[in-house]
């Protein structure tokens, strides 16, 4: 079979096969990497446990597919690029063969201060090419990483850490983001107070901020690596990982409670990551690819790093933000390294869109053949702007869906190949089984129908377990509908047959692409001496397509409630990082609650989104007053 996708037909043609036969469908694609040793079988699975297994028996090492297998006839084409936040520093760039060498010196020193196969290491780290490299250094030794974003706070990075029980962090003095300075080394000597699991931090320097280092634990990365250079070893073999060993865990807001650790294993992501770069970019030998995503996210593991050197591509990594020093730096990069391929979320594109033309001005955009969109619904508007002011309307948009249980795409157009439609992500890739669901579990069969998103059979990176854990892993992704993961998505499949995410049904607010927990939230309000307690929801919000909105009672202690308000923000801030801070706090006497005491948070929502026309039932409220209180106060903020 042809697995080769050149035109819809194909497309339909391969889709059909890759649902009657899976797993002929994906030994063939897993035949095009670099295995040490044959899987035996290629699926094992139940969604029950659950329990899934991907090219059984099967031994590699990502790295070795990510590096060394490039380095027979690729060895001198650049594998990354790097620009920094200072567009007037010097860029960096690294070919495949010096990206090697990094690795596998990194791996080195990984191994020098203790670091096995089987180690949890976190790594908390600015968009710096050594961060790429710290990655790549743990797949080649066998280490799971655990990359948190490096706008969490103290605490956040604290309960990562003792969740996976880290023994090792790697991290930088600080990082540079826009015009801000990022203590990092500061921040994670704040959160290992409280890890006791951790005997060593590699400390690489960026900022020159003065930091602490203690004796016996902290190290600097760049002496770590002349030690490296001094024993003279220039290799560190792969170390054979099983298909089914852990790679990496990655933390994920969800519903309920703290943030949790998914795990991706070696033998599927690498497959799935690779498949989907090359798949839905088409990408082409040569071409320049530039996500904007950070490492620190599900997006920048698979399309700044796995996917995309996997494949042998050239990826571009970027340190800063897209508006500055001004609103036109992603022109800049774009013109400057002749972009071909551009990843990016509806949150970035609507910000720069605010900034009119002036910034594309004199931006030469070319080089542009593909664009992509991730990590949210694309409103139209913003869809028209890509495509007409960047695309020029001759670059295909992906408008690509997937979350960070998922590994990598799983709705998206294939670009130039499948039609597309403003706000659709269209189609399912190959191997991938989505179906829609009502309320009770039952599937809804045919076109233009809404309903919850599952998938019904398992593709290479589906989640395989939350990290400790594994019956919440259960309860949250596969208890819902019976044999069925549920994405937590709501859906419309149109007369045509094309997807349509609508946004999260579950208690979780997409602000910005980054997923928040309602709950999170709450409790980092409710840590606040003065307040006695909240309700967060989410609402329409221009640029990060939801805000945060936080109902809040406060004791009787509180007169200034400016300054509570910073203060609830700043304990936000503490508790989880700023982006978890709420747009908009009303304060309130009481919550709508039913006599069982459950929240109503229909009502909080339609308010903050200020449809008070429409509440609904209101007459099971233990106090309906409530409400009309609430929607004055709304309408006065
Ligand atoms: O609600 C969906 C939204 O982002 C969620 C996943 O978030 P996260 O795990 O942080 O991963 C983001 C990057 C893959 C999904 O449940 N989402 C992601 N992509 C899209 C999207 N919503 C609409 N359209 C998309 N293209």
């Amino acid at each position: 079979m042809d697995l080769r996708i050149n035109s819809f037909d194909d497309y339909k043609r391969v889709y059909d096969y890759s649902v009657a036969e899976p797993e002929n469908f994906w030994g063939s694609v897993a035949d095009t990497f670099y295995w040490q040793k044959k899987w035996d079988k290629v699926l094992d699975w139940n969604f029950t446990e659950p329990n899934v297994k991907w090219f059984i028996g099967g031994k590699l090492n990502i790295t070795e597919n990510c590096l060394d297998r490039h380095l027979e006839k690729n060895a001198d084409k650049t594998a990354m690029i790097w620009e920094p936040n200072d567009p007037e520093e010097h860029y960096r760039s690294f070919s495949y063969k010096e990206l090697h060498f990094k690795v596998v010196q990194f791996a080195n020193a990984l191994k020098n201060n203790g670091a096995k196969k089987g180690d949890r290491i976190c790594i908390y780290m600015p968009m710096v090419p050594e961060l790429a490299i710290a990655v790549l250094a743990c797949a080649r030794i066998g280490a799971i990483h655990s990359v948190v974003f490096g706008g969490f706070s103290a605490q956040s990075i604290a309960d990562r850490i003792n969740d996976a029980q880290c023994n090792l962090v790697i991290t930088a003095d600080g990082g540079f983001r826009g015009s801000k300075d990022i203590p990092l080394k500061n921040i994670i000597d704040d959160a290992i107070v409280q890890c006791r699991s951790v005997n060593r931090i590699i400390v690489l320097t960026r900022t020159r901020t003065p930091v602490s280092m203690i004796k016996g634990r902290d190290v600097w990365w760049e002496d770590e690596i002349k030690k490296v250079e001094t024993q003279g070893n220039p290799d560190c073999p792969a170390e054979p990982m099983d298909s089914e060993d852990p790679l990496f865990i990655l933390y994920t807001s969800g519903s309920t409670g703290k943030p949790k650790g998914v795990v991706h294993t070696c033998g599927g992501y690498m497959v799935y990551t690779g498949y989907t770069f090359k798949t839905v970019f088409q990408y082409q030998p040569g071409e320049v690819h530039f996500c904007t995503a950070d490492i620190g996210w599900i997006t920048g593991h698979s399309y700044i790093v796995y996917g995309p050197l996997s494949q042998g591509a050239t990826t571009l990594m970027f340190e800063g933000v897209p508006t500055w020093p001004d609103a036109g730096r992603f022109w800049d990069i774009v013109d400057k390294y002749k972009v071909n391929i551009l990843y990016t979320a509806p949150t970035a594109i609507r910000s720069l869109m605010s900034f009119g033309e002036e910034p594309l001005q004199g931006k030469h955009l070319s080089s542009l053949t593909k664009l992509g969109s991730v990590g949210e619904p694309i409103n139209e508007e913003a869809w028209h702007w890509y495509n007409e002011k960047i695309g020029k309307g001759k670059c295909p948009i992906v408008d690509t869906w997937w979350q960070t249980e998922n590994s990598g795409i799983l709705i998206s157009p294939i670009a130039g190949i499948t039609p597309t439609k403003p706000g659709y992500a269209t189609l399912p890739l190959p191997g991938v089984q989505p179906c829609l669901v009502d309320e009770a579990g039952a599937e809804l069969i045919g076109n233009g129908v809404s309903g919850n998103l599952c998938i019904k059979f398992p593709w290479p990176g589906i989640i395989r377990t939350t990290y400790g854990d594994h019956e919440r892993c259960r309860l949250t992704y596969f208890s819902t509908y019976k044999n069925m993961y549920f994405t937590g998505d709501g859906c419309l499949r149109d007369e045509d047959g094309y997807y349509r995410i609508t946004g999260r049904v579950d208690d979780v607010i997409n602000v910005s692409g980054h997923r928040i927990g309602t709950a999170e939230v709450e409790n980092a309000i409710n840590m606040h001496a003065d307040v006695v307690e909240s309700a967060v929801v989410g609402y329409p919000h221009d640029i990060k397509g939801q805000g945060i909105y936080a109902y809040v009672i406060l004791g009787t202690s509180t007169h200034d409630h400016d300054l509570t308000r910073r203060d609830i923000l700043q304990t936000v801030a503490r508790i989880i990082g700023a982006i978890a801070k709420p747009d908009k706090i009303q304060f309130v006497s009481g919550l709508p609650k039913t006599r069982s005491g459950k929240i109503m948070r229909r009502i909080l929502r339609k308010i903050a989104e200020g449809d008070i026309a429409n509440l609904g039932d209101t007459s099971t409220l233990l106090d309906p007053n409530v409400v009309e209180e609430i929607k004055q106060g709304a309408a006065d903020l």
